[in-house]
């Protein structure tokens, strides 16, 4: 059976997600943005399935303006959002971006009661706890994505410092998608070959502070918004992780209920993401200081999910 995916947010990375999936062939896919923007969700699906003959695959690529058009969809890739604007405060961008998710949620518990949920807006982990909360969904199917991309960007400033192939990098940051997001070179290799025997300390320490900042080093570049390919690429290998149950063992932001001493928050656990959603939290054994940097990330998550609470 043809599998659908619903993209909500039709810009920069809910079009370029769209893309990716379109490309990979994996389902037939729907576009969303709000109603005022009607014509352009349409307009770029519709450019998006004037590309398809070229590369030769099937599948329908289409625009909508109401988030009805999610209906029947087994997956939804919430994109819709806000980056943050200058003078904006943390508040106002939860507050703005909360006011977009709610209805997304309530929109696909209702017209797509059985979708698996990929939350990609900001601040992240925030926002895919409160899709978790309004859409009522198992927290199986509900997830952020933010670990698989945080992971990819340690693994190319390693390739790049290396000269090697990023393929055969492979990194592990957790935590929440901000600044206090935890990369561990422990779980760093490339083929096999621990970081550590390959780079200096203070190199291995540089690429973890860079990727901290790696999204704030896009917005920096590009002036006028923030990074959407890697974000973009990020999604679509959860979705397929999901379409095709792979089983993949990656980095996603989850609700946790105890495991590594947290509870009642999402945050950026290595799961193994399939068919079924998230079939399982992976509790790694963490030195002190890495569970406390994790900790100390969770609780910077649970204070904005405070703040919300008071500002909502
Ligand atoms: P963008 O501004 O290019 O696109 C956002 C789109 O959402 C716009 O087309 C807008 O019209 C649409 N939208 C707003 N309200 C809507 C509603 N109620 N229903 C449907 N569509 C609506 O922004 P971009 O670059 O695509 O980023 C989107 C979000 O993803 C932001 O919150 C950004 O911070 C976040 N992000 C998260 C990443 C992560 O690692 N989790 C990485 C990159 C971006
Ligand atoms: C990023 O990491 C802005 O969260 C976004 O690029």
């Amino acid at each position: 059976m043809k599998h659908k995916v619903a993209v909500i947010g039709a810009g920069n990375v809910g079009a370029s997600a769209a893309l990716f999936l379109a490309e990979r062939a994996l389902a037939d896919v729907t576009l969303i943005d709000r109603p005022e923007m009607e014509g352009m969700p349409q307009g770029k699906a519709l450019d998006m399935q004037q590309a398809a003959p070229i590369w030769n695959k099937g599948g329908r690529i289409e625009g909508a303006s109401d988030l009805a058009a999610v209906k029947g969809s087994d997956v939804v890739v919430m994109t819709a959002g806000f980056p943050r604007k200058p003078g904006m405060s943390r508040t106002d961008l939860l507050k703005a971006n909360a006011d977009i998710v709610r209805p997304a949620a309530e929109a696909v518990k209702r017209h797509a009661p059985n979708a698996y949920v990929v939350v990609v807006t900001n601040p992240l982990d925030v926002m895919a706890h409160l899709f978790w909360k309004v859409s009522g969904f198992p927290k199986s199917r509900v997830m952020g994505m933010a670990g698989i991309l945080d992971s990819a960007r340690m693994r190319a400033f390693i390739a790049m410092e290396l000269g090697v192939s990023g393929a055969d990098v492979d990194a592990m940051v957790l935590g929440g998608h901000g600044d206090s997001m935890v990369p561990l070179p422990r779980f760093t290799t490339v083929n096999g070959i621990p970081i550590t025997e390959l780079l200096p300390a203070d190199r291995v320490a540089a690429i973890s502070e860079r990727t901290r900042g790696g999204g704030a080093e896009i917005v920096k570049l590009l002036k006028t918004g923030s990074a959407y390919y890697a974000p973009a690429m990020s999604a679509v290998e959860m979705v397929e992780a999901i379409l095709t149950d792979q089983k993949r063992l990656v980095p996603c932001s989850v609700l946790l209920e105890g495991e590594y001493g947290m509870k009642d928050l999402f945050i950026g656990v290595p799961i193994v993401l399939g068919g079924k959603g998230v079939e399982k939290i992976i509790r790694l054994e963490l030195s002190a200081d890495e569970l406390a940097a994790l900790q100390k990330s969770g609780k910077d998550v649970a204070d904005s999910i405070a703040e919300l609470n008071v500002a909502v």
